[in-house]
């Protein structure tokens, strides 16, 4: 099965770069303070960042100490921005795709993914890739699309005869892709319960540190009353795990 590249038609790409986050970067990511509270030190580390985007993280992350970055993926658009954004000669980007990409052994002491693991096909095979890239006692910090939020048939909030907002969730069983409107129609993203997040990490042979569920913190919502829905639903599945030493 091959991986869909929506971030190298056009039309997705000219909606895409108007988002906050990729207009401010990190700060513009609302969840970045909570992320950024799960990974290590990055002095002396070597870093994989795969699905890097425009490497926002890659380039924080070899702004505070790390010894080398490598930024993977699928999309050459987003590694065009990311190399010409990209100054520093310890960041290396590749195209890669994360279904079929082959990590070199024992060369990473920390693997971060922020919002990119739900369009991987195949995460057995990429996370038994990543353990073994990893040195031991590194880390694996990782965000993706909330499973409550990428479930439903229809991902838009309702209002039930009470009167109450209402996220409409239902097939949270059925694993699989989902097909959604996203800048464009047809944008493929894969849905799997939080239970199958976890459980991939730990049959990979990797000890589960930390998990967390980010919607909009209640200060948010005084600040901006349209984000009141947001919080009947987490937005993102955060995971952090560690290689035995
Ligand atoms: C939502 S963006 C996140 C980018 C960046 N991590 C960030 O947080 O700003 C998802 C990224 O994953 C990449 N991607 C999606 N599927 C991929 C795959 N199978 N292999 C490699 N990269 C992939 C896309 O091209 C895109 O750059």
């Amino acid at each position: 099965m091959s991986a869909q590249n929506i971030y190298d038609d056009p039309t997705f790409l000219a909606g895409y770069v108007t988002l906050d986050r990729q207009v401010d970067g990190l700060d513009g990511a609302a969840e970045w303070p909570l992320l950024r509270s799960m990974l290590p030190d990055m002095a002396g580390r070597r870093v994989v960042d795969l699905g890097c985007g425009f490497g926002w993280f890659s380039r924080w992350a070899d702004e505070h100490g790390a010894v080398s970055v490598l930024g993977i993926d699928l999309s050459t658009k987003m590694l065009e921005r990311a190399r010409s954004d990209t100054t520093s000669a310890t960041i290396d980007y590749q195209c890669a795709d994360l279904d079929l990409v082959e990590l070199d052994p024992d060369t990473a002491e920390l693997v971060f993914s922020s919002l990119t693991l739900h369009d991987v096909r195949d995460l057995h095979r990429l996370w038994s890739q990543v353990a073994g890239s990893l040195t031991p006692g590194g880390s694996v910090v990782f965000s993706v699309e909330h499973p409550i939020y990428s479930a439903p048939t229809t991902q838009r909030f309702e209002t039930s005869e009470a009167g109450d907002r209402v996220w409409p969730l239902d097939n949270y069983l059925v694993e699989g892709q989902r097909v959604r409107t996203w800048f464009v129609d047809g944008v493929v993203k894969e849905h799997r319960t939080v239970a199958t997040y976890v459980n991939t990490v730990l049959e990979a042979g990797l000890v589960l540190d930390r998990i967390e569920e980010f919607g909009p913190p209640a200060e948010d919502v005084d600040a901006r009353p349209e984000l009141a829905d947001d919080r009947h639903r987490p937005w993102f599945l955060l995971v952090g795990a560690t290689k035995p030493a």
